[in-house]
């Protein structure tokens, strides 16, 4: 897919196969975004009575016949932009830009379009290169599919599957840089959201441990980048046992990937850590069988921290990013964890296994102490499928946030919002620490059924302590996400885009 951006009189040539898509409001008389009234002059009697302008609302029309005065296109799609008022926030804004991009990508896969050309809408406070940004994201995402598996040799008939066009022209009044680096922006945040869903797309089988340190590794060819990956003899020198207690039942070896941006000069550490459990049975506090098969995506915040970190380091802030994947299985057998161990963290804090299927907390706390040790990070920010508990609270539509640090907090969830990835704060408090309270250990890892989100992060909390810190639990969000038209079913790659949003923030000094 070419993306290339033209002038309007550039593109008199016109192309045959185009789709052109016009954009529209649903007030002011359904005005076309389009200052100089271009758009409206290739197709002047549109059957507005057809067409309210309603966010999402397309109209497919054909070009009128003989004519020879504009470039010739195959068909056009007006397309809704809602209400005026419904376009001030600018975390909503950006999200109508995406959702629109999303919108187009469905209507190109319905039409098998080849040659998409897009009007760029002008609007009133609006910048250009936000439409483009994010209109080019949701595009990306929106086409995304996972098909690798399927083979021609089971299907009907060996027919081509439509994949996306082959070219997107954006038609501008004028070319410029900032248009440019707006694709450019829009579409690798866009391709690291989906080398996210693309590793959670893997089925466990084939995605182990060994796969992120091999993505890992190829991160660290890029220039200021190292990649180290710990191994199982590793682990048990540094003593995680929370990685190896969870390990003991798997026939996958443990790792804990580590990749390190660091830029020539900097004046800050961010640390990313993800849960990268490849797959969760649940260890002897098995699993019940219904659904089992969804946790191949346990290790989706694993895959937003690295699956950032590919985006970040093409941008190059002055920011040292560290990103820390835990990662293995979590299997019964016969040397399997059992309720009642106690396993001894990084650092020595002892915790009392309760219960087998809360290991991410096991696997998190080593690789958050060890961070916080070797990394002295300004801020921290965990991603986790932690808990069934937020999708309780929250559903499937808010990502669950808790943080010990106000600040840090409020630029990730302003971060998120941008994203267009919605967050709820959730509070820590001594109160809940004191569920987790063992009798013969430090801490355990459960803390009952009241809160069970919040006293799985004060189970971290524990790890991090005075470090500025943000965990995001992810389990309800990661897949089976809010129905978006740029997140097709499976995984979202959740995460991802609000992390790179977060390093960019960072750079372009905003709040
Ligand atoms: N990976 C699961 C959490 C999860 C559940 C993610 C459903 C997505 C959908 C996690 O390891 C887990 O099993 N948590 C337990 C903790 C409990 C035993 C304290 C849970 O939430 O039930
Ligand atoms: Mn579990
Ligand atoms: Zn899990």
């Amino acid at each position: 897919m070419k993306i290339r951006l033209m002038s309007v009189e550039q593109w008199q040539t016109g192309n045959e196969k185009a789709l052109l898509t016009i954009f529209a409001g649903e007030d002011n008389d359904k005005a076309v975004f389009d200052k100089e009234g271009l758009a409206t002059a290739f197709f002047p009697a549109v059957a507005m009575d057809d067409f309210s302008g309603k966010k999402g609302e397309i109209l497919e029309v054909y070009p009128p016949a003989g004519n020879t005065t504009l470039p010739p296109v195959k068909k056009a799609a007006f397309i809704g932009l809602g209400k005026s008022e419904e376009r001030v926030d600018d975390g909503e804004c950006r999200e109508l830009f995406r959702c629109t991009g999303g919108d187009v990508a469905a209507l190109c896969q319905k039409r098998e379009v080849a040659c998409l050309a897009v009007f760029v809408p002008v609007f009133e406070q609006i910048c250009s290169h936000d439409f483009i940004e994010h209109f080019i994201e949701g595009i990306f995402l929106g086409l995304y599919r996972f098909e690798k598996y399927k083979t021609a040799l089971v299907k009907e008939e060996a027919k081509e599957e439509y994949d996306s066009p082959e070219e997107i022209l954006l038609l501008v009044e004028k070319e410029s840089a900032l248009l440019e680096a707006a694709v450019a922006r829009g579409e690798r945040a866009a391709k690291a959201a989906i080398t996210a869903r693309n590793m959670a797309n893997e089925p466990g089988n084939m995605w182990t441990p060994s796969h992120f340190a091999a993505f890992a590794e190829k991160l660290g060819t890029n220039e200021n980048v190292s990649c180290t990956v710990l191994g199982k003899d590793d682990l048990k020198k540094l003593a995680m046992g929370g990685i190896l207690g969870v390990n003991q039942g798997s026939a996958e070896e443990p790792k804990l990937v580590i990749v390190d941006y660091i830029p020539q000069e900097y004046k800050e550490t961010v640390l990313f850590v993800g849960k990268g459990l490849t797959f969760d049975s649940g260890g002897i506090s098995l699993k019940p069988g219904a659904g089992m098969m969804d946790m191949k995506y346990d290790m989706c915040g694993g895959a937003a921290a690295i699956s950032a970190m590919e985006a970040i380091i093409a941008e190059k802030p002055a920011v040292r990013v560290v990103c820390l994947v835990p990662s293995t299985d979590n299997m019964p057998g016969g040397r399997a964890l059992k309720p009642g161990d106690v396993v001894t963290h990084y650092g020595g804090i002892t915790a009392e296994i309760e219960n087998t299927d809360a290991e991410g907390r096991l696997i998190l706390a080593d690789a958050l102490a060890y961070g916080v040790e070797q990394y002295r990070p300004d801020a921290v920010i965990d991603l986790a499928t932690l808990t069934g508990a937020v999708i309780i609270g929250l559903g499937h539509h808010y990502v669950g946030t808790l943080s010990n640090n106000d600040e840090l907090c409020n630029a990730v969830m302003s971060a998120a919002s941008r994203a267009g990835e919605k967050q709820w704060r959730l509070p820590l408090d001594a109160l809940y620490a004191k569920q987790i309270e063992s009798r013969v250990a430090d801490i355990k890892n459960t803390g009952g059924r009241p809160a069970g989100t919040i006293t799985a992060a004060e189970y971290l909390h524990k790890f991090v302590g005075e470090t500025p810190w943000v965990h995001l639990d992810i389990a309800g969000t990661a897949w089976d996400y809010s129905k978006k038209s740029y997140v097709p079913k499976g995984p979202s790659g959740i995460g991802t885009r609000t992390l790179i949003e977060f390093i960019r923030a960072k750079e372009e000094g905003r709040k």
